[in-house]
């Protein structure tokens, strides 16, 4: 099984021309209200792809916390372990969406911030089993987890966003670190990792130092993954005709890897279908809706070169 301990909000989506500077006021014609939270968009593209999947985390008393656990529990999510919070509203997130289809998202944590560790029972975590995390749950009880988990033999996968300092102890129960270039930067000037000449070689600075698989996303320009023992490879982006939203497209990536890698898939086919599948994200409007099916993958995967080592 795959446990996603992570976060879960209401997202208001906005679209605007473009974003607002310092001081200004910007209108957005209209607004949607959907299931989000970077925990919550993870689970339901690792269970879209016909994963075992649990979520863990926290919504509040209120309407919006009963229509994203009723949406995620339609989309073949577990959500036995989210809790309900008597004090705290559930998360929400602006999420808004420029006419390049690129985004900027503000999030107020509600709930999430009441997350605990002791949710997760920890008969379910072991050899068999993954755990998935993110950044927008408190450090300590990411940290707490974490610990359980790699001390149970289960594969921790960690997405470091968004990218906070994390202490090297942490990274040390991680073992596949998923970033964007802007958090790998980010995390090196954490580790006190000089600039490097490339992401590739910051990947494989970053794989080494920790003893952790890095897998940088780049957006439209693919994706580099490097692993401890030196060895590495980058897929290029899948081709799309047009970029329509890439909002939750690096949940799309964590979530798909996810469930390729409890399948049982190899590094490098499950960073390829995450590659492909995330790239299909970007092609729809919308986060949890823009997921792709398994059989859309594949599908797509017909047009995806070989990796080029790095
Ligand atoms: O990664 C996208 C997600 O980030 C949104 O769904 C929003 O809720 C924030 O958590």
């Amino acid at each position: 099984m795959i446990i996603v301990f992570g976060s879960i909000n209401m997202d208001v989506n906005m679209r605007v021309k473009r974003f607002p500077k310092a001081g200004e006021t910007v209108l957005a014609h209209s607004y949607t209200m959907t299931p989000g939270g970077k925990g919550a968009n993870q689970a339901l593209a690792s269970a879209r792809i016909g994963a075992k999947t649990a979520l863990v985390g926290k919504v509040g008393d209120d309407g919006a916390g009963l229509r994203i656990l009723n949406y995620l529990k339609r989309h073949e999510v577990m959500t036995s372990g989210v809790a309900t919070s008597e004090e705290m509203p559930t998360g929400m997130a602006t999420v808004m969406r420029d006419s390049a289809g690129e985004n900027s998202i503000v999030v107020a944590s509600g709930a999430n911030a009441e997350v605990n560790a002791e949710q997760v029972p920890s008969n379910i975590l072991g050899a068999n089993n993954v755990l998935l995390c993110q950044m927008e749950l408190p450090l300590e009880q990411n940290a707490l987890v974490m610990k359980t988990a790699h001390d149970t033999g289960a594969k921790v996968v960690m997405n470091l966003a968004p990218a906070i300092a994390i202490p090297k102890q942490l990274l040390a129960l991680v073992d596949y670190l998923i970033v964007n270039q802007i958090e790998a930067e980010q995390l090196a000037k954490t580790l006190k990792i000089d600039a490097q000449k490339n992401t590739a070689s910051l990947a494989q600075k970053l794989a080494k130092q920790n003893n952790v698989t890095c897998i940088v996303t780049m957006g439209g320009k693919g994706v580099v993954v490097a692993e401890p023992n030196g060895k590495g490879f980058s897929f290029p982006a899948l081709k799309i005709k047009q970029v329509v939203d890439t909002a939750g497209a690096g949940d799309c990536f964590c979530g798909t890897f996810t469930a390729c890698l409890h399948e049982g898939r190899t590094l490098m086919a499950a960073v390829k279908m995450a590659t492909v599948a995330s790239g299909l994200s970007c092609q729809t409007k919308g986060i949890m809706k823009s997921y792709p099916y398994l059989s859309d993958i594949e599908e797509a995967m017909e047009t995806m070169p070989e990796a080029v080592s790095i």
